[in-house]
């Protein structure tokens, strides 16, 4: 398992990687301190290794690539509306839409897990969370899972122009600006808050379609990503798939396994702010780090036998959500997502397998997962 990522921990600790030219840290005692170093390791330019070389004018709020004091301001105004509380208030809707796409697959045999659910869920949640009527919904996946695609759109067009500017939102926050709700977009639009200039106001229509367009390209294709490797890492662990499909309290644990042993977002990456010495080499001013933090979930130095999989495994921090200021701010949507998900599989199947000449991993650079999962059932 990932025989790549093992001998960077132990022949590269620090690598460098010539013809890409960015460095990259494998081992968790030096990926977490990294990512909570956010003086040193810098998000400004862009923590995706595409973002960062294509060199682009990233708008403020997309607080992933941000760095403070403007990441504290923004994130802090996001955290405000984004709140726990309005996250866990979605488990119904969560809930009922899977019982919706799961129902009808009953006596099946066979269903793909990713077109079939885990494709639909995320987008869904985020526009359940904005108040998205349900009709513009698949619209509006379709346009991002385009977007993320490398063999669809190369990454300029990815995070240039038409993405990250929000634009297939637009004429939904007119709309609701005019009929407001009980939505997280209603309160985004009411919000009065103190800027970075000391002046209370309200977001602009340009600020609020960052955010959204944030939080529907950071929360969709990941959590996707999740609920694969749910079904396939089940599908392998037929044992522990029965112990959880008997006793659910069981699901939160199961969860926090599957995002350690496959991160769905699997490399961060940040701009070097200072020269910094490192393994007996100095990494200059300047230079692209690259935080491979599925490896550090892989660290045997840290977790004992990492490529066992084990839903009981006492986890002392993974770092699939991040670490630090960027600590993923959905993480509990997440979470929350990936249990739903498989809570209600095990309602209708205890038994399933993958069926592997036709599952297909997805080509995107941020996202790792699959995009094709068949799952036959039992
Ligand atoms: C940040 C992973 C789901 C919103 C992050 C980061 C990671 C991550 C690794 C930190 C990036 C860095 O340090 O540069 C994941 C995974 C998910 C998931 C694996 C699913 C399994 C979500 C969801 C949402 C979301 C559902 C929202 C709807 C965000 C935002 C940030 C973030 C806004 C930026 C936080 C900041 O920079 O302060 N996520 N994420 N994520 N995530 Fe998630």
């Amino acid at each position: 398992p990932y025989p790549v990522w093992r001998r960077l921990r132990d022949e590269a600790p620090l690598y460098y990687n010539e013809r890409y030219e960015f460095y990259a840290l494998s081992r968790y005692t030096d990926v977490a301190p990294a990512l909570t170093d956010w003086q040193t390791y810098r998000s400004g330019k862009g923590s995706v290794l595409e973002v960062i070389r294509a060199n682009i004018e990233i708008p403020p709020g997309v607080i992933l690539f941000e760095d403070p004091p403007l990441h504290d301001i923004h994130r802090g105004l996001l955290a405000r509306v984004f709140t726990p509380k309005r996250m866990s208030a979605l488990e119904p809707k969560i809930r009922e839409f899977t019982v919706r796409c799961l129902d009808p697959l009953v006596g099946a045999g066979t269903f793909d897990l990713i077109q079939q659910l885990g494709a639909q869920m995320p987008m869904r949640t985020i526009g359940f969370l904005l108040g998205i009527p349900e009709s513009d919904q698949e619209a509006i996946r379709d346009r991002l899972d385009k977007g993320m695609n490398l063999e669809e759109t190369s990454s300029e067009e990815m995070y240039g122009d038409g993405f990250l500017d929000g634009s297939m939102f637009a004429e939904y926050i007119d709309w609701r600006a005019k009929h407001p709700s009980d939505d997280l977009m209603t309160e985004m639009l009411n919000t009065e808050f103190e800027d970075e200039t000391g002046t209370v106001r309200r977001l602009s229509r340009e600020e609020i379609l960052t955010y959204v367009t944030l939080l529907a390209g950071a929360g969709n294709e990941t959590t996707t990503r999740l609920i694969g490797w749910t079904g396939k890492l089940l599908a392998e662990h037929p044992d522990q798939r029965r112990e959880i499909a008997r006793d659910r309290s069981l699901l939160p644990n199961a969860i926090e396994e599957i995002l350690r042993f496959e991160a769905p977002s699997p490399i961060q990456a940040r701009s070097v702010a200072r020269d910094v010495e490192l393994y007996g080499q100095t990494v200059p001013e300047g230079s692209i780090m690259t935080l491979l933090n599925a490896s550090a979930n892989r660290d045997e130095r840290h977790f004992p036998d990492p490529d066992i999989f084990d839903i009981h495994r006492r986890i002392d921090r993974h770092l699939s959500f991040g670490y630090g200021i960027h600590f993923c701010l959905g993480a509990s949507l997440a979470r929350l997502e990936g249990r739903v998900a498989l809570d209600e599989l095990l309602n209708r199947w205890t038994d399933w397998d993958v069926d592997w000449g036709n599952a297909k991993l997805a080509h995107t650079s941020t996202a790792r997962g699959w995009e094709r999962l068949p799952v036959t059932l039992g």
